[in-house]
């Protein structure tokens, strides 16, 4: 279920979402724009952000630096900022060239979860059959000019847009050009990064957003999408929920991963329904809790340190002095 939070009113800044009327059956199954007022909230102002940095715990809180090669995601670094303030950390963004996600914000404070229970009475209310039982939301907090290399994310999400202009570029789901089933079952299987290899004529079926503060862009579950800031900083809240219907294809995708490493089982059914998927998960589940599951979780190591002083707002750092830290 959704959070047992009780729903509160509106705070007055507030007059819910609008989505496109003529196209609401379209809502998860193509990309749509849709506009919302969370901007004018006070939980995304720069004092509010220094004070969720200043309060979370850190180990939720991600910084990552990128290149600027569309093709070489391997240049996303993870950088550590233990010790780093909220305000020196919202200044190395806003002057360097980094991500910060600050997971499950929902979790580090009740405002940001009524905040998304709200988001998502309004849009269960507008979209027919539409049934989360749960959500969760990430803080996305990144500089001018900043990207997020393609990839394909396994749950399914909507991205709420608060401050800065971003563009996105959404592709076609489900689709092996854009995104092999084998890297599919991967990520749902949470054994590699959400990364795929990416080549410059995918742009020419990209649908193509230029977000503004007070937008919100879904898309089709399993779209595979980029994004690059336009020339400011940029603040948006990544939501993610599940339905019943993304769970069972969590469940065969991760499933067909078992049987096709563990039995060399390739090409399987992806059909999300019916006996065959249904006898998938039982023998996955049986696998992993008998431990025969060879799937690693993945991670990533921290080669870098948030520096605000720094050029791009990071600095190497010196593995001789330094002990290395995974993200998992
Ligand atoms: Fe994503």
């Amino acid at each position: 279920m959704i959070s047992t939070l009780a729903r509160e009113p509106y705070p007055e800044w507030s007059h819910g979402i609008t989505m496109p009327v003529a196209n609401r059956a379209d809502f998860g199954r193509r990309p749509m724009v849709g506009g919302h007022d969370l901007h004018r909230s006070e939980l995304f102002t720069d004092a509010a952000l220094i004070d969720l940095l200043d309060h979370v715990p850190r180990d939720q809180v991600h910084a990552l630096t990128m290149g600027g090669d569309l093709t070489r995601p391997q240049d996303n670094r993870l950088a550590l900022h233990d010790g780093v303030s909220g305000a020196d950390l919202l200044r190395a963004v806003r002057a360097g060239r980094l991500w910060l996600n600050i997971t499950r914000v929902d979790r580090a404070d009740a405002r940001y979860r009524r905040l998304v229970d709200q988001l998502y009475s309004d849009l269960t209310g507008q979209v027919g059959g539409f049934a989360p039982d749960s959500s969760q939301a990430t803080l996305l907090v990144s500089s001018p000019h900043a990207l997020v290399y393609y990839h394909v994310d396994g749950p399914a999400t909507v991205l709420w847009h608060l401050r800065g202009r971003k563009r996105v570029w959404v592709y076609p789901a489900l689709d092996a050009r854009y995104a092999t089933r084998e890297a599919l079952e991967d990520i749902f299987a949470g054994v590699r990064h959400e990364y795929l290899p990416f080549d410059p004529s995918f742009d020419d079926t990209a649908t193509v957003f230029d977000l503004e503060p007070g937008q919100w862009l879904a898309w089709a579950q399993n779209a595979p999408h980029r994004v690059s800031n336009l020339d400011s900083l940029n603040v948006s809240l990544s939501t993610e929920h599940f339905t019943r219907h993304s769970r069972r294809r969590a469940r065969v995708y991760a499933a067909n991963r078992y049987l096709r490493v563990r039995w060399g089982l390739a090409n399987l059914s992806v059909r999300e329904s019916g006996p065959a998927a249904l006898m998938k998960a039982v023998v996955h589940r049986l696998a992993r809790q008998a431990g025969v599951d060879p799937a690693q979780t993945k991670r990533h190591v921290a080669t870098l340190r948030v520096d605000p002083d720094a050029p791009d707002g990071v600095t190497a750092l010196d593995p001789q002095t330094t002990p290395v830290r995974a993200l998992a």
